[in-house]
């Protein structure tokens, strides 16, 4: 025994024309939408450089601060025998160590960094700088300070209730003062006293 279809009337052929064509503007919509944020995505991404790691690193959080380049002794800023300047830095609920970070103006400088607890991240000042520190990776970003000068440098991934008030502070020295400082080897802050 076969059901019987009700018969097609013009009403339904032309509810369904209407539900076809609004479908049909809907999907220009969403892909008009997806277009956009694509482009969007592609400026920015070139007109800040920004650009994703370059691949994964971990570290173990439960011997972080004991062995290591994240210990207490190693945090802060280097410039090596070959002049690459690195900045090694941790964050923690709530505060970025070291607190005041030197870098060189006009000269490439990598952050190397990771969180003890909760997941961070920092941006620095007006520049591209702009990364994530999650406990058990390092974070790396390498960039180039445009002119010297004093850059605040907040938390910006929620990590609690005292995250508005995490920040440190970047202090950009003209490339001869920073090498002058740096060339003994030892590692440099701005970290009073
Ligand atoms: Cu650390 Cu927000």
């Amino acid at each position: 025994m076969s059901a019987t279809l009700p018969p097609v009337t013009p009403a339904a052929h032309l509810s369904e024309a209407v539900a076809v064509a609004a479908e049909r503007r809907w999907a220009w919509i969403v892909m008009a939408i997806i277009a956009v944020l694509v482009l969007m995505m592609i400026v920015t991404g070139l007109h800040w450089a920004s650009m994703p790691p370059s691949r994964v690193e971990t570290v173990d959080v439960k011997t972080l601060h004991v062995q290591g380049e994240f210990m207490e002794n190693k945090l802060g800023t280097t410039m090596g025998t070959d002049g690459k300047v690195t900045v090694r830095l941790i964050a923690q609920q709530y505060s970025f160590v070291p607190q005041c970070i030197v870098v060189p103006a006009d000269m490439p400088v990598t952050f190397r960094g990771t969180a003890t607890d909760a997941i961070h991240g920092f941006i620095v000042g007006r520049t591209n700088v702009n990364t994530m520190l999650i406990p058990g990776f390092v974070s790396t970003f390498t960039t180039t300070f445009p002119r010297a000068g004093e850059q605040l440098m907040p938390c910006h991934e929620y990590c609690g209730t005292g995250h508005e008030a995490m920040w440190a502070r970047v202090q950009v020295l003209p490339a001869a003062e920073f090498i002058a400082r740096a060339r003994g080897g030892e590692r440099l802050s701005c970290v009073p006293g």
